[in-house]
């Protein structure tokens, strides 16, 4: 029995080296290790030996079955990593193909003066504050020193949710939750969204964006508000450019002023400012007798319009990619 047993292992041993695939693989174990297979042939032979050579024989059939279950599985392996290795080279990629170039998206024109204004502001030591585009009466209006009476409170002009909430009308409330939540120092810009009831045409849109600028310190005075603004104006259009500064009224500012561009001749007007008014001050619990503050509120969509050389307003909102790709 033993010259048998030898004789299949010789046999696997052979025949196992000419099998390449799965199925291949599946007959050998079939024949050699199967229910009905050589292995199964010598174990039943062993039931008619004598007791003393049946464990000296059985123990050779163990061995012979661990090393035929092996076997197996060092060509299972062997099989997966060929048929691995034939996926790899099949599907491998070029990396040094090149790649034809993806066109960059740019950013919108109000985007883009957006970024480089809360740039400069940075840079100068402002905070940038965010706000909500829904906002109460109380900070959009009272808070500003906006009487009941005034205009911009009508039906006509302002997008009421309720009698209490509005789509703000500027970016000044932001003034007030500012100096609501901190003690000057404060220097601080807030940009955003603001709204008001107006026909759609080249130079109006019922959105808007705007820009607020707000500083509350000690011995805070209109040469600076008037400095920091001919600063801010230079950067956006140019060291050349002048400005022209002009007596307004708004509620929140005492004095308050507008401020225009001379550039080529022409005066572009460019936005509101003043002193803070010291009732609106009071309001936010700042000490008026101690501190001032200026404030301004510059719109950025004309100023995107003229800084681009857009004629009207609606081609800002229309996505047209080749008013975008002017924008570098
Ligand atoms: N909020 C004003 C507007 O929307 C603009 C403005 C004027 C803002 C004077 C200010 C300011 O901060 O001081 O027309």
């Amino acid at each position: 029995m033993e010259k048998q047993i030898e004789q299949v292992l010789i046999d696997a041993k052979n025949e196992i080296a000419g099998v390449s695939d799965k199925q291949a693989l599946m007959q050998f174990s079939t024949e050699f290790l199967g229910k009905n297979g050589r292995l199964a042939g010598l174990m039943k032979q062993l039931r008619d030996l004598p007791i003393e050579q049946k464990r000296v024989v059985g123990e050779k059939l163990n061995m012979l079955r661990d090393d035929l279950g092996r076997m197996v599985k060092d060509k299972d392996a062997e099989i997966e990593q060929a048929l691995l290795n034939a996926k790899l080279s099949s599907e491998r990629v070029d990396v040094t193909i090149p790649v034809k170039p993806l066109p960059y998206g740019t950013l919108h024109p109000i985007e883009a003066l957006k970024k480089d204004l809360i740039d400069y502001f940075l840079a100068r030591g402002y905070e940038l504050k965010d706000g909500g585009d829904i906002e109460t009466d109380y900070y959009c209006f009272e808070a500003l020193n906006v009487p009941k009476e005034h205009p911009a409170r009508e039906m006509q002009d302002t997008f009421y949710i309720d009698s209490d909430t509005v789509l703000r009308t500027h970016t000044s409330a932001m003034q007030v939750r500012t100096m609501e939540s901190q003690q000057p120092p404060i220097k601080m810009i807030s940009t955003g969204n603001a709204y008001r009831i107006d026909e759609v045409d080249a130079t109006h849109s019922p959105i808007f964006n705007q820009l607020e600028i707000l500083v509350v310190d000690k011995n805070v005075t209109m040469a600076d508000l008037i400095g920091v603004l001919e600063d801010l104006i230079k950067h956006l259009l140019g060291e050349k450019t002048e400005i022209r500064v002009r007596p307004s009224y708004f509620p929140f500012t005492e004095p308050s002023i507008e401020v225009d561009a001379v550039k080529d001749g022409e005066y572009i007007e460019m936005l509101g400012a003043g002193m803070v008014h010291p009732k609106v001050l009071e309001m936010s619990g700042i000490d008026s007798k101690v501190y001032k503050g200026f404030a301004a509120g510059l719109g950025l969509d004309r100023l995107a319009m003229l800084k681009y050389g857009v004629t009207d307003l609606r081609e800002l909102y229309e996505n047209d990619v080749s008013l975008l790709k002017q924008v570098k």
